[in-house]
């Protein structure tokens, strides 16, 4: 037998929409998330009438849609008008002043870039902005993967009207802030706190709706990974089990998917994601500790400290759980170029007062 011979055809795939699934998706309507939304667009209102905008700070853990509330409001802003500039930016792939610049200029759709230099790209920036009366809301997500933050003081100085709003996981992250910058942001914080079991369940079934045709999904099946993700407090986790589901019903031909898939899909998820938050925090404890006396060694390194401390896992789950805890902002990592190719460099936060 061939190694492909079950695979469903093209028209067969339980997915329908398989972009539904994906974390960037934005569904068309977002909904427990209306207070925020309504915060966030408070702060950008009077852009409208020509002035100066708010800040704020928006914060909470992963999975509970900060990005997805906070681009949302952009898009009603281009849907409105064109005197305001929506400038969306991920600090996890922009993480210099320079690098934000850049991606400023882009989406302003400012394309002589090249050879210029940071200072020659803040002119650019505020001119673009300043003219004609514009404005611009700009939403800086996972704020704290920001190297330096230069380029905040530029905006809150040198742009006349704009809003900058600023997402993290951090409720600590804006104590770290230096002075000169705190005391011209003076933000509005905005709190995202976990979805209710009923919440989250209407925006998984929100969701099942987009992605799948209707019927594919048994009842109980639905039911087990709306739990499941109650249980996670995180969304983007339960799009993946989700996802991970159909394609164990796939896998075998099947139309329709079972809690046996869904069982399935859990075990073959990376035991971190997916852990109780008990177990989770002492797991990932015990390496956050590690990094926390160890700051600033190369990952290879702390994995042998790690092994002599009797930890047990492999190299693999090792790098899987410091990505882990980089994204959920408890560590730092820096890639950095040496002889002997790439190596990673992880810190403990700043942030971290104990
Ligand atoms: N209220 C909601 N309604 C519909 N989808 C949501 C809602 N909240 C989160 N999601 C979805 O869950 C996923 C994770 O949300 P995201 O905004 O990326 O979380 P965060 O930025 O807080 O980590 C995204 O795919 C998003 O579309
Ligand atoms: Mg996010």
């Amino acid at each position: 037998m061939g190694l492909f011979d079950n695979v469903l055809g093209a028209g067969e795939s339980l997915i329908r929409n398989e972009d539904a699934l994906d974390f960037e998706f934005l569904p068309k309507v977002l909904p427990f998330r209306e207070k925020e939304q309504k915060n966030i667009a408070e702060c950008m209102k009077p852009l409208f009438q020509g002035r100066n905008g708010r800040n704020a700070v928006m914060h909470g853990p992963p999975g509970v849609g900060k990005t997805a509330a906070a681009r949302h409001v952009l898009r009603e802003i281009e849907e409105k008008t064109d005197e305001i500039y929506p400038i969306y930016i991920n600090c996890w792939q922009c993480n210099s002043s320079y690098q934000v610049m850049v991606e400023i200029c882009d989406q302003l759709g400012y394309r002589l870039v090249q050879n210029k230099k940071t200072t020659d790209l803040y002119k650019v920036v505020a001119s673009m902005i300043n003219k004609d009366g514009k404005s611009a809301a700009f939403i800086f997500d996972e704020i704290d993967k920001a190297e330096e933050y230069d380029f905040l003081y530029f905006l809150l100085n040198d742009v006349y009207r704009k809003s900058l709003v600023l997402i993290t996981n951090f409720d600590t992250w804006i104590i770290t802030l230096d002075e000169r910058i705190k005391s011209r942001l003076t933000p509005l914080v905005i709190k995202f706190g976990p979805y209710t079991q009923h919440e989250t369940r209407e925006i998984m079934k929100q969701r099942m709706g987009y992605a799948f045709p209707a019927g594919v999904w048994e009842d109980d099946a639905f039911q087990k990974v709306a739990d499941k993700t109650f249980e996670l407090r995180d969304i983007r986790t339960g799009l993946f089990i989700m996802r991970e589901s159909a394609l164990v019903a796939e896998s075998q031909s099947r139309k329709k998917i079972t809690v046996t898939d869904v069982e399935k899909a859990l075990e073959n998820l990376d035991g971190f994601s997916v852990k109780k938050s008990t177990e989770l925090e002492e797991d990932s404890k015990f390496i956050l500790d590690i990094v926390k006396e160890n700051s600033g060694q190369k990952i290879g390194d702390l994995f042998s400290i790690y092994q002599k401390k009797g930890g047990k896992h492999t190299y693999k789950t090792f790098q899987r759980k410091i990505a882990d805890l980089d994204q959920n902002s408890f560590i730092s990592t820096k890639r950095l170029k040496g002889d002997g190719g790439n190596t990673t460099i992880i810190e403990k936060k700043l942030t971290d007062f104990d």
